[in-house]
Parts: structure tokens; C-alpha cells; sequence
């Protein structure tokens, strides 16, 4: 049986960054959203054992440290099950973009081979899986919007924000995760010295989602979240007492701002990506991010026609953009399979 499905990219609405754990991760503080981009993942099981990965990207490792081959290998553990496991990634998302690429890739993998076996994991080891592989997978267990906290692992389905126009800027560079952290290790160290920004201090540890009915609380938030994307000002963010943690942390980023931490320490070192989130401003985006630490952007838009208006605008400046749309948890998951035979 071949089983074929789309691995949808993500956004980051806002991505806080805490403290440094004692495990070598930082507390994060963000809200995921998936878009319609894509990459395309084709999933065999032969007879047989093992697991091969097939790309053709070059940037591409196909060896045991490919995310689909780690998934794979626990799925297979956890299902107790045998075969040659073929996964064919057709790349269309950017390598190192910040748009979760490489962690899609995985969760597509683990869903597509669950459909090929006619077998699955319960949610909750899912999700164990998911987490180990990588911090970036589990939101894309849920897809639309999600809120994202412990190290960007423990995920929260929000209600969804409504689909949107959006412009995603892929400038062809790099941006290696693990060393933006380091960079932002660096310059809260050198700020702590100067006595600027003090640190938080939060230490959240295992995966947890809450799959049932978000509190009126987190509906309340996602609302003002809907809101803001349809214009209004965030400022009516409403207080009450005894939120639970989730909900606390929405409200935090909501409340400081929708912005992106990294962009503190990749703009310095990429001047350059600096110009292509004013470039998208200027085109009309109601809001310009880096997503997740870059190095692709997005823009969200009122309209379709002014997004290919800034979609055309980036081309010329040479900057290789596309234009989308966020895509809601239903969308998401309606759009997912391709084919299976
Ligand atoms: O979990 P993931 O594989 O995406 O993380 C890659 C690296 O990025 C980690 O080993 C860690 O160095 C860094 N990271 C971090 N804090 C996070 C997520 C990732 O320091 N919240």
C-alpha cells in the first residue's frame, strides 16, 4: 500500500523566549499556525525490514538522522510491527526556514504509515513520539491554530483563527536553530550585565495537550486573537483571576505584543531579512514576522490581490516569495491525505 499525504508548514503568531532549562532547551511561549505550503510524502511498507529515505533535495539527509526515519523507527517499535518502510519527501518548503519543514515532514510520515499499516498509536503516544523527535512536531498532531509552551512541545489546540491571506518570503539562507538560541543565550547574558531585560524563569517539563473543549477562558483569547487578525486592537484583552497555565501564557504574549524574539538576533546577523519584513510592510501586510528563528517571513493581508501584489513586489527585489493562507484545524486535516493504494 502506497499512502500519500501533504506536510503542511507552519507560522509562528509571536514566539517568546524564557529562560535556558537545565535539559539544554529554552522555555518558549509562541502560537503556531499551520498554511496551505506544503511538501509532499509518499509512504510504501514492503516486505521486509528497514527504513529508507528517499529526496532528492540534497540539503536533505536521507540517513538515520532524517526526523521521518527517527519517527518511523519508533512507530514501528511502538506498533510492533515489521516491513520495509519506503518515504519518498517531495521538498517544496524551504530547508532551515523557520516554517517547521523537517518536523512536518515527520508527523506526515508517522500519519502516513499508520494509514499504510491500518494501524494506530494512541493520541497520547503519538504525541510522546512526536515530542522526542522533535520539539516543532507535536503542534502539527493538531494542526490550525495552536498554542505552543514548554519547549514549544506542549501544545494546545486554540480556536481557529479565521483563514487569511498570507505572503511567505523565503530568502535563500539558512538559519540554523540550535545556534539563534545560542545567540540569544549571548545577548540576555551581555543585556543581564547591563541590567536590562530580566529573565523568566518557568521550568515546564513532558507533553501535554488538553484535547477536550478549550476553557471559555483560551475561547475568550482566541477571540481577541481573531479580532486582532481582523483589525481590531488587541488591547481588549479582558483579566480574570485563577487562569490556568495555558491560559496564563496566551494572555502574556498576547498581551506583550505579537512579536518575535528572534528577530532580535537574526536581523543583527541578517540585515537583510530586516528589509524583506519592511518590504512586506510596505506592501500592505497588516503584520510582518520572521517565523520561527527565519529565515522565511510572512505577511498577513486583508486581501488576496494586495498578497500577489507584495508576492510580485518581493520577486522583483529578487527575494523568491509565495503567496497562501493560513489554513484552520478542519482545513488541515480535510486537505491531508492525497491518495492512497
Ligand atoms: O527540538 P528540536 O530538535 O527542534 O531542537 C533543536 C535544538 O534547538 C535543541 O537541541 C536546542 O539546542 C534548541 N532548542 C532550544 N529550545 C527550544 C527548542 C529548541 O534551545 N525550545
Amino acid at each position: 500500500m502506497r499512502v500519500t499525504v501533504r506536510s503542511f508548514a507552519k507560522i509562528n503568531l509571536g514566539l517568546s523566549i524564557g529562560s535556558l532549562r537545565p535539559d539544554g532547551f529554552h522555555d518558549l511561549r509562541t502560537v503556531y499556525q499551520t498554511i496551505a505550503l506544503h511538501d509532499i510524502i509518499s509512504v510504501q511498507v514492503n516486505r521486509g525490514n528497514g527504513i529508507e529515505i528517499r529526496c532528492d533535495d540534497p540539503r536533505v539527509p536521507t540517513d538515520a538522522t532524517n526526523t521521518c526515519y527517527r519517527i518511523a523507527e519508533r512507530a514501528i517499535d511502538a506498533l510492533r510491527v515489521r516491513g520495509r518502510i519506503v518515504i519518498t519527501i517531495e521538498k517544496r518548503l524551504p530547508v532551515q526556514g523557520g516554517l517547521g519543514a523537517g518536523s512536518a515532514n515527520a508527523v506526515a510520515a508517522l500519519i502516513g504509515l499508520e494509514t499504510a499499516l491500518k494501524k494506530k498509536l494512541p493520541g497520547t503516544e503519538r504525541l510522546r513520539i512526536a515530542a522526542e523527535v522533535g520539539s516543532d512536531l507535536p503542534l502539527f498532531l493538531a494542526g490550525g491554530t495552536v498554542l505552543g509552551v514548554g519547549h514549544g512541545e506542549e501544545v494546545y489546540p486554540l480556536p481557529d483563527l479565521p483563514a487569511t491571506a498570507c505572503v511567505v518570503a523565503t530568502p535563500d539562507i539558512g538559519v540554523s536553530t540550535p545556534q539563534a538560541f545560542a545567540d540569544w543565550d549571548g545577548m540576555i547574558a551581555k543585556g543581564t550585565a547591563e541590567g536590562e531585560r530580566p529573565h523568566v524563569d518557568r521550568a515546564d517539563h513532558g507533553v501535554k495537550w488538553t484535547p477536550q473543549a478549550p476553557s471559555d477562558r483560551m475561547l475568550e483569547i482566541g477571540r481577541a486573537l481573531s479580532a486582532w487578525l481582523s483589525g481590531q486592537p488587541l488591547s481588549g484583552v479582558p483579566v480574570s483571576k485563577g487562569r490556568g497555565r495555558a491560559e496564563t501564557s496566551l494572555l502574556d504574549l498576547v498581551r506583550t505584543g505579537i512579536e518575535n524574539d528572534f528577530e532580535r538576533v537574526v536581523f543583527p546577523k541578517y540585515p537583510e531579512l530586516r528589509k524583506v519584513k519592511s518590504v512586506l510592510e510596505g506592501s500592505g501586510a497588516f503584520y510582518a514576522s520572521l517565523s520561527g528563528s527565519g529565515s522565511a517571513l510572512y505577511g498577513l493581508f486583508r486581501s488576496r490581490a494586495t498578497a500577489a501584489k507584495a508576492v510580485a513586489r518581493l520577486r522583483r527585489a529578487g527575494v523568491p516569495a509565495q503567496a497562501t493562507t493560513t489554513m484552520t484545524r478542519q482545513q488541515y486535516w480535510k486537505k491531508f491525505l492525497v491518495s492512497s493504494s
